[in-house]
């Protein structure tokens, strides 16, 4: 332009003034036109722009002239008037197809905001400006409000809630959904809601609500405030023990919110809640298990419990236990009368209480003198880390050897370590019982004594003080403490006084023995024939009063017939006693056990012998007594039998309800032998008057030599029988052995008492089978009877015709039985005896006899032909009377003989009754 104007001057040289004119007048113009024409426009328009924070803009600024070539140094200022810097976010550039320059701003900052200038000079001397101002707003923004927060209980806690926003937002609170304002509780700040302390009704839901006016913004927040609770203790730790090796625990809980966990320390700080070898922790008790316990695991031990509310501890000690062990403990010994002591020393911890137990006694001893013997004395002591003690006994006597038990205790346990103490004293011979031996005929013979002492005592013997060890008639023998001597007594010079002494280092004692010279036994003072039988004599002995130094082993009898003389060998019997087992080549018999009652068998009846006694011991028999001669008895019936039984009062009582078996031994036979033996039985009532019979007789034979039993069957429950035991020989029949029996209670009975019942007429109730057989029993006694009837009248008839039959005995013997002088009532009160009588008496025609045959029986179920066999059948009684007049005459005297010697049978009643059927 300036150019144009240089040539349009050079151009027109008219007139100098008027061109200057015109010149300036067009320069005006130009100028006039140049003012206004140039200027700056911004786009966007408007002069005011907002924007968001984080935006990109572009602010474009153009030149409006009329000569853009005129324009320069258009640029951007910034709002502080600087230029702006060419970055990566903030850049200009020019335009290209116009006259500008193009401002960018990337990611736009809140700084950004303020008034932006554009600027140029027009015509080098006018300057250009234009003006934008950029506002940059912020929305609603959480600046710091977690959505979850976590409050401590009675403390204060702000939930906080802090909002950004340009323009500022109002902020307004709700609780669980209700709006509130500050209040002695809550106090609403800028950042948030000041809770004054926080209770468990804070454990909720807050609301943080936030609006700008200006914008139409609004945002909540919804915060969920957790109240938590810090620990505390319900259970602390406290000191523990815990024996080493042993288990135990300790306990640590506390409640809290959320639920605490727990953590143990021990002394060095170490978790022990990693060490899973010997520690267990429950993570929800918190209890702390301890195996196995270290001595290195005492000492404090600390549970830490903890939970985002808070942390707690607590400290307590482990201590662990040692036993105590004796560690040293040794044997000692003493010389009686003096003192010993026995120290024992234990470890442990605590330290353990140390004392002695003597062997065999309950209570050990206490600390210090013994109150129960004052010569025993218990000091205890602490040696370092041991406890000690010492056991003291002055004035030792024997009887403190043995074994003393020390013994450590503590609360761990205790322990016991036997030890001994030796009591040593001299030679003693007080349990050495031997003072006199015997022997004869160089029989051998061992003299003992038995010394004590303490040490071993050496023995030596010396007889009539010469030392005999080396003679050869006597052998030593030690064993176990006891000397004996083996003497063979070769001449006189051997017998008598040996002494034995016993030396030690601490005594000596000495003891005698005597040797005596043993010889055969001194005579019997007198023998008893205490009872004869036909066959049979008992003998008692007395004396004799010297035993010739040896105990008596036997007694013995020789034995002839009377008028002859004593031969070689004669008859003889030995009874050994004493229980010795030995056997004598002189006897002609060997015993091995004691003989008692010393009876002489197998003699014959009326014959008359000689007798003489002696005592025997292990030299020899003794002299034989004087003579003594004896008539043997007649013949007669065998004696009592013995019923073998265990009775009460006379009474003996079967287990069982309906059967029993009676045992006895055969009597002597008194010179004939026993044929059978007779068992009768029946059921007896107990009255005040004694006991009467009340029921069947039942009357057996037993054959002997066969059986010395009876099996009693088909008895009744519940009742009392008397039994009648006789044994027979072809002379008649012995005295009674009776016992009473009792049956045992049996429900099961209650068949056969129904039975009894139709018997007993006093029972209404009679069931209609038991009359049945009621009837039966009427059936045959009416049979039985017109038998009699009919034996009678050909009895009778026999008497008138023939001048025989029972009758006529009856008749023919009636004259001569006066003379007997014995009369019937007699006879019925000493009923039994009838069994040797009944030969003589015609008044008994019939008897009752019950058979049954035991051996075929036995064992086997054979009760029907029991049955047949019990029934009951009539012997015509006299009838095997074999016997005549004068050998019933020698009967009676015999048994007369033996009722005012030997026996009491006479006073017997008897079940031999007459029987009228
Ligand atoms: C820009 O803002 C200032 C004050 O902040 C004001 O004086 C000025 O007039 C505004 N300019 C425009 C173009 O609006
Ligand atoms: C626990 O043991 C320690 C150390 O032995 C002791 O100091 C403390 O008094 C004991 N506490 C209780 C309660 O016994
Ligand atoms: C020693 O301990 C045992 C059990 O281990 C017990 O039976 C005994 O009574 C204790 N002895 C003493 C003397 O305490
Ligand atoms: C102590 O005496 C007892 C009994 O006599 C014995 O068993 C034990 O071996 C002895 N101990 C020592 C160390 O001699
Ligand atoms: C004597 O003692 C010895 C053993 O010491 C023994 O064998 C013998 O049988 C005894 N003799 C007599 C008669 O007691
Ligand atoms: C002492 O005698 C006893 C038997 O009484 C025996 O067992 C023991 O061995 C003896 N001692 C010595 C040292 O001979
Ligand atoms: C009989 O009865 C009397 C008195 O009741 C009693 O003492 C006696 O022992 C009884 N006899 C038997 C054998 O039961």
């Amino acid at each position: 332009m300036g150019a144009e104007q240089k040539k349009f001057i050079a151009m027109r040289p008219i007139s100098s003034s008027s061109v200057w004119l015109m010149a300036a007048f067009v320069g005006y113009l130009c100028s006039m036109a140049g003012a206004q024409d140039a200027r700056l426009v911004i786009l966007p328009d408007g002069g005011n722009i907002i924007r968001p924070v984080g935006a990109n803009i572009v602010l474009t600024c153009k030149g409006e002239v009329p000569d853009p070539e005129l324009i320069s140094e258009l640029r951007w200022l910034g709002p502080n008037g600087q230029e702006l810097p060419n970055g990566d976010r903030i850049s200009s550039e020019e335009l290209v197809s116009d006259v500008g320059r193009i401002l960018f701003i990337k990611g736009l900052q809140e700084a950004d905001s303020g008034k932006y200038t554009c600027s140029a000079v027009y015509t080098s001397s006018q300057r250009l400006e234009a003006h934008v101002n950029l506002t940059t707003i912020v929305g609603i923004t959480w600046e710091d409000a977690p959505t979850e927060q976590s409050a401590i209980f009675g403390q204060p806690y702000k939930v906080r809630c802090v909002v950004r926003a340009n323009p500022p937002a109002t902020i307004d609170w709700q609780k669980n959904g209700v709006g509130f304002t500050t209040n002695n509780q809550y106090v609403i700040e800028n950042d948030g809601v000041l809770i004054r302390e926080v209770s468990l009704e804070d454990d909720t839901y807050f609301t943080c609500r936030a609006r700008v006016q200006t914008t139409g913004q609004l945002e909540d927040r919804r915060i969920r405030v957790e109240v938590f609770i810090p620990p505390e203790f319900i259970r602390e730790p406290v000191n523990t023990s815990i024996v080493e090796g042993e288990g135990g625990y300790m306990e640590c809980q506390a409640s809290g919110k959320p639920d605490p966990v727990y953590t143990w320390l021990d002394r060095n700080n170490q978790n022990l809640n990693l060490n899973r070898e010997r520690f267990i922790v429950d993570e929800q008790t918190g209890r702390l298990t301890i195996n196995d316990a270290k001595r290195t695991d005492e000492g404090e031990i600390k549970c830490l419990v903890e939970n985002r509310a808070g942390k707690i501890q607590k400290t307590a000690y482990l201590k662990v236990i040692m036993k105590p062990v004796v560690v040293e403990y040794l044997n000692a010994s003493g010389i009686m009368g003096r003192e010993v002591s026995l120290t024992c020393k234990a470890s442990g911890d605590p330290l353990p209480e140390v004392t002695f137990l003597k062997e065999g006694t309950l209570i050990p001893y206490t600390p210090g003198v013994q109150n129960s013997d004052d010569r025993i004395i218990v000091d205890t002591s602490r040696e370092g880390e041991y406890a000690q003690a010492r056991l003291v006994i002055r004035d030792l006597m024997r009887s403190d050897d043995g074994l003393y038990a020390c013994i450590a205790k503590n609360n761990g346990g205790n322990y016991t370590k036997n030890g001994h103490i030796t009591v040593e004293f001299p030679p003693s011979f007080a349990l050495s019982p031997m003072s006199e031996a015997w022997s004869w005929d160089n029989h051998l013979v061992n003299l003992t004594c038995r010394a004590e002492s303490i040490p071993n005592a050496t023995i030596s013997w010396f007889l009539n003080g010469r030392n005999l060890e080396n003679d050869y008639n006597i052998r030593m023998n030690a064993f176990n403490g006891e000397s004996t001597i083996t003497v063979t007594p070769i001449d006189l010079s051997y017998y008598g006084t040996y002494r034995c002494l016993a030396t030690n280092i601490h005594g000596k004692d000495e003891k005698a023995i005597e040797l005596r010279e043993a010889r055969a036994p001194g005579p019997l003072l007198q023998t008893k024939f205490e009872t004869i039988t036909a066959t049979t004599i008992t003998f008692n002995f007395i004396g004799p009063v010297d035993n010739g130094g040896l105990p008596i082993t036997a007694f013995a009898v020789q034995y002839k017939l009377a008028g002859q003389v004593w031969d070689e060998k004669p008859l003889q019997r030995v009874w050994v006693v004493g229980g010795n087992e030995y056997y004598d080549m002189h006897d002609s018999i060997a015993h091995a056990n004691t003989d008692i009652p010393y009876i002489l068998e197998n003699l014959e009846p009326q014959t008359i012998y000689s007798f003489r006694f002696a005592a025997k011991n292990q030299v020899g028999y003794g002299e034989w007594s004087r003579e003594e001669t004896h008539t043997m008895p007649k013949r007669a019936a065998p004696e009592e039998p013995y019923i073998i039984a265990k009775t009460e009062n006379k009474v003996v009582s079967t287990p069982y309800p309906d059967r029993y078996e009676l045992l006895w031994s055969a009597p002597p036979n008194n010179g004939e032998p026993i044929d059978y033996f007779e068992v009768a039985y029946y059921p007896v009532r107990n009255t005040s008057a004694g006991l009467i019979e009340a029921g069947q007789l039942v009357r057996t034979q037993v054959p002997y030599p066969a059986n010395v039993r009876f099996e009693m069957k088909n008895l009744k429950a519940d009742t009392i029988y008397r039994i009648e035991l006789r044994a027979h020989n072809v002379i008649g029949f012995s005295a009674p052995a009776e016992i009473l029996l009792r049956t045992a209670k049996d429900a099961a009975a209650v068949e056969e008492e129904d039975l009894s019942a139709t018997i007993s007429p006093r029972d209404p109730a009679s069931p209609s089978q038991s009359a049945v057989k009621a009837g039966t029993y009427v059936i045959i006694g009416v049979i039985v009877a017109v038998l009699i009837f009919i034996a009678l009248v050909i009895d009778v008839s026999c008497y008138f015709v023939n001048k025989r039959g029972l009758t006529y005995m009856i008749c023919s013997r009636s004259g001569r039985n006066k003379s007997n002088g014995r009369s019937s009532s007699n006879k019925n009160a000493a009923l039994m005896e009838g069994g040797k009588e009944e030969h003589n008496d015609e008044k008994t025609p019939l008897r009752e006899v019950t058979v049954e045959f035991q051996d075929a029986c036995r064992e086997t179920p054979c009760a029907e032909q029991q049955q047949q066999q019990q029934q009951t059948t009539q012997v015509d009684q006299p009838s095997p009377a074999l016997i005549n007049d004068d050998q019933k005459e020698l009967i009676k005297d015999d048994v007369t003989d033996i009722n005012n010697g030997l026996k009491k049978s006479a006073s017997k009643s008897s079940v031999a009754k007459d029987s009228p059927v």
